[in-house]
């Protein structure tokens, strides 16, 4: 049997995989237009087939490209706040971090526990030295989030399109260090 999506721990939080049966939160979550805002592949308005038909690729993209998608939950009660994932996007050869939580998750450092964790994962466990993020300019508790978890902001990237609009975004970088 091959290797299967990684459930990774932290202090409060349990990144594990997605479930057929968690669609109904994840739509009720992004079906908020704050959080909608920001996510360039996320539609709006959102619908729970969304969330069944993105959690249903999960395991062949993971087995096709190394892809890891997966559910912020709490330790303590395991609520499902929200999503983190380590994409390799067509015609990238760098894993490309992103997240997104529940507004009323916000604010509490969530994002950035979820992020380091991955990172940590990535870097350790699977070796990855390099990995891109990208938010909108607009969006600077984003920038913070990649700022308190090792990235650095390297310039601008292309222009994020969200709802037929073209939003001006920043392109960061994290790098392993060299004995990591
Ligand atoms: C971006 C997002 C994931 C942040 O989640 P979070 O758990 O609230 O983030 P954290 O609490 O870990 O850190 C947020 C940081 O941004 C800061 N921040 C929040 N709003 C800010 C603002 N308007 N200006 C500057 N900094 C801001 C916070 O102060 C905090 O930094 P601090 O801990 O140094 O004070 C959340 O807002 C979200 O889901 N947004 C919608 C989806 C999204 O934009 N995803 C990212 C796409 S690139």
């Amino acid at each position: 049997m091959g290797a299967s999506i990684p459930t990774i721990e932290t202090t409060r939080l349990r990144l594990r995989p997605f479930r057929a049966g968690d669609a109904a939160t994840v739509a009720a979550l992004l079906e908020d237009p704050e959080v909608s805002r920001t996510l360039s592949s996320v539609p709006y308005p959102y619908r729970q087939q969304y969330a069944e038909d993105w959690i249903a690729t999960h395991e062949d993209v993971f087995t096709a490209r190394g892809e890891i998608d997966l559910a912020i939950t709490m330790r303590d009660g395991a609520e499902l706040v929200g999503a983190i994932s380590l994409l390799v996007p067509d015609g990238e050869s760098l894993h490309e971090l992103g997240y997104w939580l529940g507004r009323r998750h916000w604010g509490r450092g969530i994002a950035t526990e979820a992020a380091c964790a991955l990172v940590d994962f990535a870097r350790q466990t699977l070796g990855v030295r390099t990995i891109r993020a990208r938010c909108m300019i607009a969006n600077p508790a984003s920038a913070a989030v990649l700022g308190k978890s090792g990235f650095r902001r390297v310039g601008r990237a292309a222009p994020i399109e969200k709802d037929g609009r073209r939003h001006d975004a920043a392109a960061f970088v994290y790098e392993s260090p060299r004995d990591g």
